[in-house]
């Protein structure tokens, strides 16, 4: 979820609209605003995206110079307008993101009459009316609402009658506050704030802060007053644009010959690796953990095999909500490496906080530099694939690979596998994509055309072996993500022990084949599915003979790119194959149902 407040000049309606907008890829179940009007609070909220909230905004406007905002993704209740914030008790109005852990020890003492929602945020806002009712103040009143709370949690609360004041207290979700000249904001991240104010103040953990027009006052977990910096960030603006294209995911997946590149030459001047020495010692670490979620997840899981292949590097990967609570030993001469796209998803943040004091170094591999997850980094580096729209990602997949690639790269040379010949060789190899890409792209009308009967599948299987199997698993989740048709990954020569007992002439399989020393092999796995029935679309660069698929539903020939990259070039008719079968299916490609592009909470 998102949340917004403004302690405006002028009306501030529309300033937390456009904040909003920033913030949707945090949740679009259904958005809210309040605000206070000659010192009275009213409230609008609206079920779905966040134009209905505007439309609604249009015939029944919510004048006022002080105000919150919040885009939600479900957790608690159903996403109806009444579970919808801001959530209002008597003379308090809250926005929250993340859990209320006790919430529901706290709905038991705040019995005294029916609750309007079911969400955990209602009892936050009871709570704090049942403090002022007992005589406290809107300060002391929020700050003992915070201290009874348990769970991760970022707030904003708004009083009736306090024209000057937003109270605002973090523990656990990201939270920024807004200077501006003579008005104030709170934020669940600087981009949201970013055309309104660029300097900014980051809450830390346990902090809470008072807003008011003239400045902030930040009190820290134990009740001291904490002196936090005020930085000034670089303007990065949303891109609304889909520059001719339909849909955002289109845009971006067509975008990425130019932001691999501009990638490729943040990371290497073409013979060697450019990330300073000093920055990563490869040849120190005893082992190399990954952490991600979602795609993310799956870079690394390519990524794996790069730094295993070609650097001689014992690597983990893990799903972030696994890892954290696992309590996997991390040894003081690992590297924790975490990768997102938005750098906020919460469970990849608590992740890192627990390798935190473990690890020899933490770096992160992100899209946002001043994401969370950048700043508890040693080492942040970014994959400079510029804003992503499309709650699918395409390319920052696509870029934090290649951002991965020349970690590896360098890995491998720090660690003495290879020579300063085999590393502009592989260089090269990685410059060659962005050509090989736009290669891929021009089979769009073919993946358009053959995607037509893949619409009506009820389950899709993708098989990959080597590097290529993280790319099924990408190829299955993209697909499942936005056509909504059941998909799942696996390695080739995993088929058959048991999913081969889905086949049938009514699955699909896409064979994920690129023609590396592997190849016969996964040829083989896919006789098996021929030998059922399976319909089997061949994406490949074999061409011609029994081998390259003879018998095949489909066949898509691909480039011919060295093997070792390969899953990079094949990420673009997986993409594909996903966007043109929901096109098929006519749903919401840029913003699939129930999903968020950044899951802020655990
Ligand atoms: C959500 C999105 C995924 C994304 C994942 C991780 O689930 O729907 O597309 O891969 O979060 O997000 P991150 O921002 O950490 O890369």
């Amino acid at each position: 979820c998102g949340i917004v407040g403004v302690l405006g000049n002028h009306e501030v309606a529309p300033l937390i609209l456009e904040a909003l907008k920033r913030l949707e890829y945090r949740g679009y179940d259904s958005a809210g605003i309040a605000t206070l009007q000659e010192g009275h609070l009213d409230r609008r909220r609206a079920v779905g995206k966040l134009v209905n909230l505007s439309d609604r905004l249009v015939h029944d406007p919510l004048p006022g110079k002080a105000g919150i905002g919040h885009t939600r993704w479900a957790t608690h209740g159903a996403p109806t307008e009444a579970n919808a914030h801001p959530h209002r008790a008597g003379r308090v109005a809250v926005v929250h993101n993340g859990i209320i852990e006790n919430f529901r020890d706290l709905r038991a003492r705040l019995s005294d009459r029916p609750f309007e929602s079911e969400t955990d945020t209602e009892t936050v806002a009871r709570l704090c009316e049942r403090h002022m009712a007992d005589g406290l103040p809107p300060r002391e009143a929020a700050a003992a609402t915070v201290r009874e709370l348990e769970g991760a949690f970022a707030l904003a609360f708004l009083f009736e009658g306090e024209e000057d004041l937003l109270v605002a207290a973090r523990r656990g979700s990201p939270l920024a506050i807004g200077h501006g000249e003579g008005e104030m904001f709170v934020g669940s991240d600087a981009i949201a704030l970013a055309p309104m104010t660029h300097r900014i103040t980051y809450l830390e953990e346990g902090d809470i802060a008072y807003v008011t027009r003239a400045g902030v006052e930040i009190f820290d977990a134990e009740g001291r007053r904490a002196n936090r910096e005020m930085r000034t960030i670089s303007g990065q603006s949303v891109a609304v644009d889909k520059a001719g294209h339909r849909h955002f995911m289109l845009k971006e997946i067509y975008e990425q010959p130019t932001v691999l590149s501009d990638c490729l030459r943040h990371y290497s001047d073409g013979t060697a690796v450019t990330i300073r020495e000093g920055e990563l010692d490869f040849a120190q670490t005893d082992r190399l953990i990954l952490v991600a979620c979602g795609t993310a997840h799956y870079a690394c899981l390519v990524a794996k095999y790069w730094f295993e292949q070609l650097a001689g590097l014992p690597c983990d990967v893990d799903i972030a909500s696994e890892f954290r609570y696992r309590e996997p030993p991390v040894s003081d001469r690992a590297t924790a490496l975490f990768v997102s796209q938005s750098g906020e998803t919460a469970d990849t943040l608590a992740a890192l906080r627990y390798a935190r004091d473990k690890a020899a170094r933490i770096v992160s591999v992100v899209n946002v530099p001043e994401s969370s997850i950048a700043r508890d980094s040693d080492l942040a580096l970014p994959i400079l694939a510029g804003v992503e729209v499309g709650v699918a990602s395409t390319k920052a997949f696509m870029n934090q690979l290649g951002a991965l690639a020349h970690l590896a790269i360098l890995a491998a040379r720090q660690r003495g596998r290879i020579d300063s010949a085999r590393e502009a060789e592989l260089l090269g190899t990685l410059r060659s994509l962005p050509g090989l890409i736009n290669q891929a792209l021009a089979l769009e009308p073919q993946i358009e055309a053959q995607t037509r009967r893949l619409a009506e599948a009820q389950s899709v299987l993708f098989l990959g072996r080597g590097a290529m199997f993280p790319m099924a698993l990408e190829g299955a989740l993209k697909l499942k993500e936005i056509s909504y048709i059941h998909a799942e990954g696996y390695a080739s020569g995993e088929l058959k022990h048991g999913p081969i007992a889905l086949v049938d002439k009514s699955v699909p399989v896409v064979v994920l084949a690129p023609r590396d020393g592997l190849f016969d092999k996964t040829v083989s796995n896919m006789q098996e599915v021929m030998a059922r029935e399976g319909r089997v679309w061949l994406v490949t660069d074999a061409e011609g003979g029994r081998l390259a698929g003879d018998g095949v539903w489909h066949r898509l020939v691909m480039p011919t790119v060295d093997p070792v990259f390969a899953p990079m070039l094949y990420a673009v008719p997986a993409q594909l194959i996903a966007y043109h079968t929901a096109l098929h299916k006519g749903t919401d490609v840029d913003q699939p149902r129930n999903l968020a592009k950044s899951v802020t909470v655990e």
